[in-house]
């Protein structure tokens, strides 16, 4: 895991047009729920396209240290089983889920609904991160956290074989509560609801669904939705195709779209519409960017994405937007500073509580390389000027997204752009340094 990790700085420099076509790994969301919905089914659960980034690899050892088997065959196919709901097993040691929120947050779901006691830990960035808004439900269906009233790691946490039916207006718009939630409700003796004033990424829902989970989502205006599962039901092993993450993708393709004279295509991107904010907002601005061969891959709409080096615009992106473009706001940032004009982006509250605290540190890269903003509680406004001085470094503060948005920065301002660790890239796309030189980026690492 991550614990102490030795930092690797990374430098970025301007670079030739980009060219030629990648395809970017797993996606991140959809892999650990493929790995935590194979624990709690019967039978075994293949997955083609797993994710094999360090995130992934922490919630295939909490499946381990649940009971169940998780391991990869010489196919490159994972082979997930598990016992079944409500027979998880006690770990005998703490879990470590390094770097990994999604991942401690989902299976914390699965313990509060099983008579098991699980200690669980993270990252110097995991042990910041807001654990109340998922322990608070959790708890309210019948779990309990030592020390009582956490909301940080490492705790300890006991779930219950008969977790207390509820119906649970989500406070904030977060996809990762609203599946521990669900998770938990699978071994309810009645029906767990959830509602959400903001659609946030369905992905629980409709793996759980293909698993055979009675879910029923209903919605009540344009983002509200209710969602409800029927508990103590039965999952049954499935084969689970993982399409390429669109969070990974937005670096190529934003890098594209900057670098004078590319011509970049990003293969099998997941374009379900509670992750493509970014696109909207990317083609709002005047980017050339095409989606072709359109298709469903594992129930799940999926595309290549052409994109053309193009001219931006600043705009304004609205509040609304937020929950399907929230881990792509710092690299949309880079392609605002090098817009025309000003590139407004409201409603980022939660920025502030992502693997580091995301509003300031895009505020800091940017101001370290001579971009013009200004920022507030939830705002962010950038002064494009269509080209960016560049010749900063920049503090990753153990996040992933803040390393490889600058080192997108880096390939089109006009000195090179350093990261202080570029090590952290591996919980979400171990592959990226590759992936970007292969298309004719410069990126190095001082290792
Ligand atoms: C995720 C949900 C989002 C996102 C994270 C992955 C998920 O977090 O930022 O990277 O897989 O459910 P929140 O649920 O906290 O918004």
């Amino acid at each position: 895991m991550t614990h102490g990790a030795p930092k690797i700085p990374g430098i970025a420099s301007p670079s030739p047009a980009l060219t030629g076509r990648i395809r970017v790994p797993g996606d991140k969301s959809i892999s650990h729920r493929a790995l935590l919905c194979g624990l709690l089914a019967d039978g075994e659960t293949t997955i083609a396209g797993l994710l094999e980034s360090e995130d992934i690899m922490a919630t295939a050892n909490a499946v381990r240290a649940l009971g169940g088997h998780a391991e990869r065959t010489e196919d490159g196919l994972w082979r997930v089983t598990g016992s079944g709901i409500g027979c998880l097993k006690t770990p005998e040691a703490p879990i470590d889920f390094g770097n990994a929120g999604t991942g401690v947050r989902l299976t914390l779901g699965a313990i509060a609904g099983h008579p098991v006691t699980a200690r669980c830990d993270g990252d110097g960035s995991l042990r910041k991160r807001p654990m109340r808004r998922v322990l608070d439900p959790l708890t309210r269906m019948g779990a309990r956290v030592d020390p009582e009233g956490a909301n940080t790691l490492p705790f300890a946490l006991t779930g219950t074989n008969g977790p207390i039916p509820i119906t649970y207006e989500l406070p904030v718009p977060s996809a990762q509560v609203k599946s521990a939630i669900l998770i938990c409700g699978l071994t309810s003796p009645g029906t767990v609801t959830v509602i959400e004033k903001e659609a946030t990424r369905d992905h629980t829902e409709r793996m759980l669904k293909a698993f055979g989970a009675a879910i029923e989502i209903t919605e009540e205006a344009e983002q509200r939705r209710v969602i409800s599962l029927a508990g103590q039901t039965r999952l049954t092993g499935q084969h689970v195709t993982v399409p390429g993450d669109p969070s990974s993708s937005a670096f190529s393709i934003v890098a594209a779209i900057l670098v004078p004279g590319s011509d970049v295509t990003v293969e099998n991107v997941l374009l379900n519409e509670t992750r493509t904010g970014f696109l909207t907002t990317l083609w709002e601005m005047g980017a050339d960017i095409t989606v072709v061969n359109e298709r469903l891959s594992g129930g799940e709409p999926v595309g290549d994405v052409h994109v053309r080096a193009s001219a931006l615009k600043g705009v304004e992106i609205p509040p609304e937007r937020a929950p399907s473009m929230i881990d792509e706001y710092p690299v949309i940032s880079v392609a605002a500073a090098f817009a025309e004009g000003r590139t407004v982006m409201h409603g980022l509250a939660e920025l502030r509580v992502k693997e580091s605290d995301r509003l300031a540190a895009v505020s800091d890269g940017l101001a370290a390389n001579g971009v013009t903003h200004e920022t507030g509680p939830d705002w962010l406004t950038i002064e494009g000027q269509g080209a960016v001085e560049g010749g900063g470094t920049v503090q990753t503060h153990l996040d992933h997204r803040i390393a490889m948005a600058f080192l997108v920065m880096g390939l089109v301002s006009k000195k090179p752009v350093s990261v202080d660790d570029a090590a952290i890239i591996a919980t979400s796309y171990p592959e990226f340094v590759p992936d970007m030189t292969a298309l004719g980026a410069k990126i190095g690492l001082r290792g």
